[in-house]
């Protein structure tokens, strides 16, 4: 079965157990064999990377665990972070369409249902002077994995109550993702950043993060155009890039 995309997914390859997608989407780019919009994904990683240098662990066969390549040349540099937007969006349309209303996307793009993480994104670009020649767009997404390490995860079935197919929300993830990269294709940035910024976990509420190793207690104001957390604190204004800021939970 294929999503019903233009590009997103059309090409598919499916790799039973890999180190990590995103890294085997590395492999196909370096031996010229990766065309946009191709779409690596397993059952299982044996190395699956996240954040920060993190690691990505889920349960084999329950989950989404995917990488999409894309070549967002029209997107300048200085504007990387709407791949970050327009994945997270993308992610949220898949969980808000099963009926997860209150799923939300942790700066910079976790996937957050209440407190609890749902799945993470992980973003490799590939950039010369000017423009971004290719994007890894790795996602883990929890579907019917029931146990974790981590007592703040969890999944789609977890919240739902029922198992659900994961090729079938595997292909509507990839034309949610497409109708998203299309409208940053068309300029359609400041409707983006909106919408990010409505479903962005504690916007505009009080609550206390870690800076430098010190609690500080903010409220998150917006996000700048490189991305970066602004954060007001104390009557002032900051702005956090990513290992700069953590959440107290
Ligand atoms: C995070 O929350 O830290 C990001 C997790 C990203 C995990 C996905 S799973 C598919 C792709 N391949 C990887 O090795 N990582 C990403």
């Amino acid at each position: 079965m294929l999503p019903n995309t233009l590009f997103i997914g059309q090409k598919q390859i499916f790799l039973p157990v890999c180190e990590s997608t995103n890294s085997e989407a590395q492999q196909l780019l370096i031996k010229n064999e990766a065309i946009e919009g191709c779409v690596v994904y397993t059952a299982q990683q044996t190395h699956g990377r996240g954040q920060r240098g993190n690691v990505w662990e889920a349960a084999p066969g329950c989950n989404i665990t995917l990488s999409v390549v894309l070549s967002p040349t029209f997107l300048p540099v200085r504007q990387q972070f709407y791949l970050n937007i327009i994945v997270s969006l993308a992610v949220l349309d898949l969980l808000r369409e099963q009926g997860l209303a209150e799923a939300q996307v942790k700066w910079p793009n976790d996937l957050y249902f209440k407190d609890k993480k749902l799945g993470g994104i992980l973003i490799e670009n590939t950039i010369n002077s000017y423009a971004i020649q290719h994007s890894i767009i790795g996602i883990g997404l929890n579907i019917n994995q029931t146990q974790f390490t981590f007592p703040t995860a969890t999944s789609v079935s977890l919240l739902l109550g029922q198992e659900m197919s994961v090729e079938v929300m595997q292909n509507r993830l990839l034309e949610l993702l497409e109708k998203r990269y299309l409208e940053l294709r068309s300029n359609k940035t400041a409707r983006l950043k909106y919408e990010y910024l409505q479903a962005l976990y504690r916007y505009q509420e009080t609550h206390h993060f870690l800076v430098a190793n010190k609690q500080v207690e903010g409220q998150i104001v917006g996000v700048d155009e490189d991305g970066r957390l602004a954060v007001e604190i104390a009557n002032e204004l900051q702005y956090f890039a990513f290992k700069e800021i953590g959440f107290v939970i």
